[in-house]
């Protein structure tokens, strides 16, 4: 490399030569490593590789002790330069990685308000079920369940439907089999608790029902009901009408103008079914009340003679009456909706508004 013992000139020029050389070099391989740095260890390298005391420019230095002493200043300042050279290409990579990452990973914003939990909500038949259950068990009723899937016997021949009697095309079913059906009400399990117990009896029986129905805005192939007995000795018509009247008030507002009409049903004589004034039209007529002002929310009457010896009971001893509310005609009734297909599709977009 260097060699002091020779002549000065020729050994300033070989030295001058072979830094030159190591310069050009150091640089371009410099710079193309500092364009590729983009992380805080790639940075770190670099800094070890060239900057560091052992790294590439440090051993330029090293040579630089060899220098004849006259030489040395224009040759130290020389690797100076390009020493500040490349700390410049270091701290350049510096200041854009940090730049980036304090955009990117840690900026925060300490104005925004948190991020909230999404909550669910009760379904809109749901909440009608819950709110009719609160509003008799707060009157004395009991709650009880019964089975879907039916037999003939509870379904009609208990309540009073004799085989081939008319009122079974009423309600068109869904056969199982020859005998077993999917419950068309829910006055089934009156007989069921009629069967399990002894008056006084007073309970509700909330549940699902099936019709085979076409399929519309009014009608669907499934809904619900709320079904409510009471037995005792003494029961009267006016208690039966007093309780829907308290029920109604309750749940749509003491304002609720109702009247009640006389109807049939096989398990109840009399039979009435209660009517309130339509949401649509406030009884003026309209489409959905099909003009007659008036929308009918459910069916009830005093249990039939028949009904009670079918269970055991004896029709000179006790009375009772039933009722039946229709959940789904309640729930459109008191949200104005529209169709109540919309309450069986769950839309997110619609469930969400209750
Ligand atoms: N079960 C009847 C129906 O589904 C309603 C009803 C229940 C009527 C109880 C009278 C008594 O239409």
């Amino acid at each position: 490399m260097f060699y002091p013992e020779y002549n000065k000139t020729f050994a300033m020029a070989e030295f001058q030569d072979s830094l030159a050389q190591s310069i050009t070099s150091l640089r371009a391989k410099a710079e193309e490593a500092a364009r590729t740095i983009a992380t805080t260890d790639a940075l770190e390298k670099f800094r070890i590789e060239f900057l560091a005391r052992k790294g590439s420019v440090g051993q330029l230095f090293e040579e630089l002790k060899s220098v004849p002493p006259d030489v040395k200043p224009k040759y130290g300042k020389l690797l100076n330069e390009f020493r500040i050279f490349v700390d410049a290409l270091y701290q350049s990579a510096k200041t854009k990685i940090e730049s980036t990452s304090a955009e990117t990973d840690t900026f925060i914003d300490l104005t925004l308000p948190g991020r909230g939990l999404p909550l669910g909500t009760r379904h809109p038949i749901t909440q009608t079920l819950d709110d009719i259950k609160s509003i008799f068990v707060s009157m004395g009723f009991g709650v009880v369940d019964g089975p879907e899937i039916e037999d003939d016997y509870h379904n009609f021949e208990a309540l009073n439907f004799p085989p081939n009697h008319p009122a079974r095309d009423m309600q068109d079913t869904f056969f199982l089999d020859k005998d077993v059906l999917l419950r068309t009400h829910t006055s089934p399990v009156q007989i069921r608790v009629m069967k399990e117990r002894r008056p006084p009896l007073r309970v509700i029986m909330p549940g699902r029902v099936y019709r085979n129905e076409a399929i519309s805005a009014r009608s669907y192939c499934l809904f619900h009901q709320v079904e409510g007995l009471y037995v005792d000795r003494n029961v009267s018509f006016s208690e039966l009408k007093g309780t829907l009247v308290a029920f109604a008030r309750a749940f749509y507002g003491s304002s609720l103008k109702y009247k009640f009409r006389p109807s049939f049903f096989p398990f109840t004589e009399p039979s009435l079914e209660m009517d309130i004034t339509c949401f649509l039209c406030s009884g003026k007529g309209c489409r959905v009340c099909k003009q007659s002002g008036w929308l009918e929310v459910l069916g009830a009457g005093m249990v039939h003679p028949n009904v009670l010896r079918n269970v055991g009971y004896d029709p000179e001893e006790f009375t009772g009456y039933a009722f039946g509310i229709g959940v789904e005609r309640t729930t459109i009734l008191r949200h104005n909706i529209p169709d109540i297909r919309l309450l069986f599709e769950n839309d997110m977009r619609f469930l969400k508004q209750f």
